[in-house]
C-alpha cells in the first residue's frame, strides 16, 4: 500500500493533557504496522526524548537549525523502530531566535516536505503554550491530534484552543483537527462523566475516552519504553492500541480495527 507522508500534531497549550504519552505511544503503534514513523520532539522540557530513552542529545541533533537558519532535517536517533528528532532544553533559546524572522513558522514544513519519501507519519509532539515552538508544529501539520483531560481543566482550555486555530487556520487554510481525545478519564468520578459528556456533545471526531491507569504510564516513562515494548497486552497497552484504531481511521491510516473503532470520525 502506497501511502502519502502525513503529518499530525499533537496539540494543546495547555500543560499535562497527554500530548507526550499520545505522540509516544501512536508513534509506535503505527511503526508496528510497518508504516515509518518519524517523531518530533518540540518541547524543550524534552519528555517524549527521555521517555523513548534517549539521552546526551546535542543542540544539533534538534529542530533548531531548521527553524533558525532554514537548514534540512537533521538526522534522527533510531529506537524501537522509530526515528526521532529528539529534544534538548536549548530549544527554549529558539522560540527568540525565532521572532521577527518572516517565514520562520514555515520551515518545518519546508524541511519535512524534502524528507516526504523517508516517512509514511511524521507525529509532532508541541510543547504546552501557544509560543513560537507551538506555531512552528501548527504549521507542519496536516491536521492535529488535542488531547483533552477530562476534567474541567480541559474544558477551561478550549476556548483558547479554538481560537489559535482560528488564528493559524488563516494562514494555513485547510489545517483541521484530526481528532479529539478525551484523556486520563476516571469513571469512577461524577466530574469526568460529566465532563466526558460535555466534550461527547460539543467536539467532533472523538476517540474513545482514555482511561487514568497510573503504574503503566509512569512506569514506562522511567524505563523509557512504549507501552507496547513495556507492557504488552497490559490494560494500557489495550487502551493505547484503541486509541491508534481510533487515529488511524480518522486520519485513513492501516492499522487492526481502525474499521470498527466507532468512533465518528
Ligand atoms: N491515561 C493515563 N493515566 C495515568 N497517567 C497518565 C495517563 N496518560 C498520561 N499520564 C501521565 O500524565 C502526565 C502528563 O502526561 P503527558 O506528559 O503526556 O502530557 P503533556 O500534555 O505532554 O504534558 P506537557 O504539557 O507537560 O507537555 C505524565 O506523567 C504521564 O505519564
Ligand atoms: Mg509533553
Amino acid at each position: 500500500m502506497v501511502i502519502s507522508m502525513k503529518v499530525l500534531t499533537v496539540f494543546n497549550h495547555a500543560g499535562g493533557a497527554g500530548k507526550t504519552s499520545i505522540t509516544r505511544e501512536i508513534g509506535y503503534e503505527m511503526s508496528t504496522q510497518g508504516l515509518r514513523v518519524l517523531l518530533i520532539d518540540l518541547d524543550p522540557q524534552a519528555n517524549l526524548t527521555s521517555w523513548l530513552g534517549i539521552s546526551g542529545v546535542k543542540a544539533e541533533e534538534t529542530v533548531r537549525g531548521v527553524a533558525v537558519d532554514g537548514a534540512a532535517l537533521p538526522t534522527p536517533r533510531e529506537v524501537y523502530g522509530l526515528s526521532v528528532i529528539p529534544s534538548h532544553v536549548s530549544l527554549a533559546l529558539v522560540e527568540g531566535l525565532m521572532m521577527g524572522r518572516v517565514g520562520a513558522h514555515m520551515r518545518l514544513r519546508r524541511a519535512l516536505q524534502e524528507a516526504q519519501d523517508r516517512y509514511d507519519l511524521v507525529l509532532i509532539d508541541s510543547p504546552p503554550s501557544l509560543g513560537q515552538l507551538s506555531i512552528l508544529g501548527a504549521m507542519a501539520a496536516d491536521q492535529m491530534i488535542v488531547p483533552v483531560p477530562t476534567r474541567q481543566k480541559g474544558l477551561d482550555a478550549l476556548p483558547g484552543l479554538s481560537e489559535a486555530f482560528q488564528e493559524y487556520q488563516a494562514v494555513k487554510p485547510g489545517l483541521t483537527v484530526a481528532i479529539y481525545v478525551p484523556t486520563l478519564y476516571d469513571a469512577r468520578r461524577l466530574h469526568d462523566r460529566e465532563v466526558l459528556a460535555d466534550l461527547q456533545a460539543n467536539l467532533k471526531p472523538l476517540a474513545h475516552a482514555i482511561p487514568q491507569r497510573e503504574a503503566v504510564w509512569l512506569d514506562s516513562t522511567t524505563a523509557g519504553q512504549p507501552v507496547g515494548v513495556y507492557a504488552p497486552g497490559s490494560p494500557v497497552h489495550q487502551d493505547v492500541r484503541r486509541l491508534s484504531a481510533d487515529v488511524a481511521r480518522a486520519v485513513g491510516l492501516p492499522y487492526p480495527q481502525a474499521a470498527q473503532s466507532g468512533v465518528d470520525a
